[in-house]
């Protein structure tokens, strides 16, 4: 018997947290501003959505009322009706960061412990909503302890989560591009029984740059190059415009094309014609803009070009995305299924293992497939 899900958000108080919270308090009203928006919406009982529950852990002491106004993703006529519940939202402080990693994943644990007791009748699902770190490569590792000792949570902080979930059989959602899902993570949720996603949310650029890749390919047009820009200007921007903390995130949204294609684009100029960049620019806000050019050839190798420009809003995209994710966790989690869930690719930018179906068509028959096998 599927429950509602719990959502337990590190992370719980930024862009996209806020909104997922703001969207939970609406399913448990009417509803109606965040139903049409969810995928799972077409095969989960309404009343395992209306019941979602929200808790997590973020470093900010404001309230959620006072983090949502603060985002400004949603304004104020959005969530008035809901200002009381989200009142009422338990988000607790991180453990502090000089402590290790056993000493933190025990504190987490304790923590959903007690989320869990106070939603005993839900089915809880880590979202990692942390932001972007710096790239950290924990396949090296062949050992929890050493990897434990070896990397700093100051630097990693999404591992301690991560962990502690698995430890209380929690399924685990990574939304951020923090390469969390190595070989020694994913082992551990499969012996532990526990459901794994990831990585890094594909919301609005990357998932229409799958749409028409895919679309070229089947067309056998050859792509020729392809220019992406990202303008966007939310405290996430702020935080890319690091190069450190920007290199997986234009990893995960530069990776795929190639793939999708089946050759290199650009091999013919010696080096990859495929340019990502991601701007900070802070008038815009959650609402980011994206520009595109895509030069590809025809018959008799004649050129040609198309122009895209998607005006956005980031947080808006992701906070349906993240709720679905959640219901699809509990719901496999319940199905008993564990390790890493290649079938939810189509949400996501990178996929961690080979398996994954990578043209669009593909992902969203695995994921037609999946709902089917639920139902
Ligand atoms: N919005 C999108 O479309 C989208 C798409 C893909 C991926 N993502 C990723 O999702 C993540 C969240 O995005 P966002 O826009 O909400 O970011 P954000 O910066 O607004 O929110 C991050 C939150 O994490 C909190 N935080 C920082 N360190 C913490 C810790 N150790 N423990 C607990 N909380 C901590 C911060 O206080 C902040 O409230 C980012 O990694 C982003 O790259 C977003």
């Amino acid at each position: 018997m599927m429950k509602s899900p719990l959502l337990i958000i590190a992370g719980a108080k930024g862009a996209v947290g806020t909104t997922v919270a703001a969207a939970v308090a609406d399913m448990k009203q009417t509803g109606e501003n965040t139903f049409p928006w969810l995928i799972t919406a077409n095969w989960a009982d309404s009343t395992i959505l209306q019941e979602t529950a929200f808790a997590g852990w973020d470093l900010s002491d404001k309230t959620m009322p006072q983090s949502l106004a603060l985002q400004g993703v949603l304004s104020e006529e959005n969530y008035r009706t809901s200002l009381a519940m989200l009142d009422t939202l338990e988000v607790r402080r991180p453990p502090a960061e000089k402590m290790d990693y056993s000493e933190q994943i025990r504190i987490l644990s304790q923590d959903i412990r007690d989320f869990v007791k106070a939603h005993p009748h839900h089915q809880p699902v880590l979202i990692n909503l942390l932001p972007a770190c710096a790239v950290i490569h924990l396949e090296k590792y062949h050992a929890l302890p050493d990897l434990y000792r070896k990397v700093s949570p100051a630097d990693f902080p999404d591992l301690a989560y991560v962990m502690a979930a698995i430890a209380c059989g929690v399924p685990v959602v990574n939304f951020t591009s923090n390469a969390v899902e190595c070989p020694l993570v994913v082992q551990e949720a499969f012996k532990a029984g526990v459901p794994l996603c990831g990585r890094d949310g594909k919301t609005g650029q990357t998932y229409l740059k799958v749409v028409i890749a895919s679309a070229l390919k089947a067309r056998n047009l050859l792509v020729d190059g392809w220019y992406s820009l990202n303008i966007l200007g939310n405290e996430d921007g702020r935080n890319l415009s690091d190069p450190q903390k920007a290199s997986g995130k234009l990893a995960n949204k530069t990776d795929f094309l190639d793939t999708i294609l089946g050759y290199p684009v650009g091999q013919r100029y010696g080096q990859s014609t495929h340019k990502v960049a991601i701007e900070y620019y802070p008038p815009r806000g959650d609402r980011k803009e994206a520009w595109d050019v895509i030069d590809f050839t025809g018959l008799f190798g004649l050129p040609m070009s198309i122009r895209m420009n998607m005006q956005l809003r980031d947080s808006v995209l992701a906070a349906p995305m993240v709720i679905d994710l959640a219901v699809w966790m509990a719901a496999l989690k319940t199905a008993g299924r564990s390790g890493f869930v290649s079938e939810l690719a189509f949400y996501f930018k990178k996929a961690p293992l080979p398996d994954s179906p990578v043209a669009f068509q593909e992902q969203v028959a695995a994921l037609q497939k999946l709902a089917k096998h639920l139902k």
